[in-house]
């Protein structure tokens, strides 16, 4: 019932000409692995110039992140209409790099969110807990409040995607254990119910994220509330990245 969903989120990494044999690299390759929704947030600088490399809708780009206001005198900021015309369908929010480095918080989150479906853009709103948080027991607390937090208000236009991304596996090595990543993600989902309604939390695609890569994807992808994964490393190599769609199979 969910289209399983692989999105390769860059961070501040590539130049734009690397960046266009990636994408021309992933065209070759997509034909011969198995169906799946792909998308790509590279950095701003490099949208529009991938932008004609992505053809048939089966490669879609994402931003990694956006400022809530139309327009104006927000030096160094960029908008979702900006995005939109750039070439995104999607746009990432949240992320704990984003929370931890440039202190984003839900509510300025849930600001984003609305201006992104004002604009006709689809969320991957990122959510997890820390190392400490998830030692000290509060994982569930801490998910929920930022679901609460980034949702208020929202409502569901099949635009929303929730990744779960724990903060102590992303670029550690760490993985969350199927076990633990499917428990974390039915979590999500039923408190997505609450939030958005049941019908809605059913449709709404969970991807897990935090050092996902070749090796560990089968058995996280095969977890019933796992419904992709977002993939930082492990995606800046194509055929490592497609290892990871293979996996679907
Ligand atoms: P890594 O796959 O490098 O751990 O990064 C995960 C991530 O933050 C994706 O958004």
């Amino acid at each position: 019932m969910r289209r399983p969903l692989i999105a390769a989120n860059w961070k501040m990494n590539k130049l734009i000409p690397e960046a266009v044999e990636w994408v021309a690299g992933i065209q070759r390759l997509l034909p011969g692995l198995p169906d799946a929704e792909i998308i790509l947030a590279p950095p701003f600088t490099h949208l529009a110039a991938l932008k004609p490399h992505c053809k048939n809708d089966s490669l879609k780009l994402a931003g990694q992140n956006m400022f809530w206001e139309p327009q104006g005198a927000f030096t160094g900021e960029i908008s979702g209409a900006m995005l939109k015309s750039a070439g995104c369908e999607y746009v990432i929010l949240g992320h704990s790099e984003r929370r931890l480095f440039f202190h984003e918080d839900d509510a300025g989150i849930n600001k984003k969110i609305s201006s992104a479906q004002a604009d006709g853009l689809k969320t991957i709103l990122c959510v997890g807990e820390t190392l400490e948080q998830r030692n000290g027991g509060q994982t569930e607390e801490v998910v929920k409040s930022q679901l609460q937090g980034a949702l208020e208000g929202i409502e569901d236009k099949g635009d929303l995607v929730v990744a779960y991304e724990p903060v102590w596996a992303i670029g550690t090595g760490l993985t969350a254990t199927p076990d633990q990543a499917q428990e974390a993600h039915a979590f999500i989902r039923a408190t997505l119910g609450s939030i958005l309604s049941p019908e809605a939390s059913e449709g709404v695609r969970i991807l897990y994220g935090g050092s996902v890569n070749q090796d560990n994807s089968r058995e996280l992808l095969n977890q019933s509330d796992i419904d992709g994964a977002l993939v930082g490393g492990a995606s800046l190599a194509v055929e490592k990245f497609c290892a990871i769609i293979a996996s679907l199979n």
